[in-house]
């Protein structure tokens, strides 16, 4: 298995939140670093149609961070979403078992929120675990991947 691109310094095995909040502004250190590797990673996003940077930081339940940005093409709807890079990252390399996702932008009066094909390919990998929705000042909203897509569809696969 290649070596992922960074790990948290700190120990994550006692941050498991499974609650489904509403609005929980704790500011646990391990949730602002990885808001900040998602801003890294904002910096790398290739967006020459839309000029819209978003950054994308993903924490598997062993501690890994899988990172990723938005890449546009010229046939508009080759382009990715950097919460879908990470995932894609992560799942190519052996993990699918997340505990976050923090994502950001460069708009500085609202949280980025994932778009509705993100939410879809969050919630395949779990709806309790965990979406950071940041500003560039480093404060978020943090919420489940069910908050952000209620009555998911599920697929009921026949025996
Ligand atoms: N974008 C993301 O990367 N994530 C989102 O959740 C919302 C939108 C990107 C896609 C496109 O490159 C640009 O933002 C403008 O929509």
């Amino acid at each position: 298995m290649a070596t992922p691109r960074c790990e948290l310094k700190h120990k994550m095995s006692s941050l498991v939140h499974t609650e489904t909040s509403l609005s929980d502004k704790m500011t646990d250190s391990w949730e602002l670093d990885l808001i900040k590797l998602s801003q890294e990673a904002m910096g790398k996003a290739y967006c020459p149609y839309s000029k819209f940077p978003v950054g994308a930081a993903l924490l598997t339940t062993d501690g890994k961070v899988f990172t990723g940005c938005n890449v546009e093409n010229a046939c508009s709807n080759l382009g990715l979403c950097a919460e879908r890079v990470a995932v894609n990252k992560a799942v190519s390399e052996g993990y699918r078992n997340f505990k976050a996702i923090a994502v950001c932008s460069e708009v500085v009066d609202t949280y980025i929120t994932p778009c509705g094909g993100c939410r879809q390919v969050l919630l395949e990998f779990g709806q309790t675990w965990i979406v950071l929705m940041s500003k560039p000042d480093l404060s978020y909203e943090k919420r489940t991947v069910v908050d952000l897509i209620p009555m998911p569809f599920v697929l009921k696969i026949r025996d």
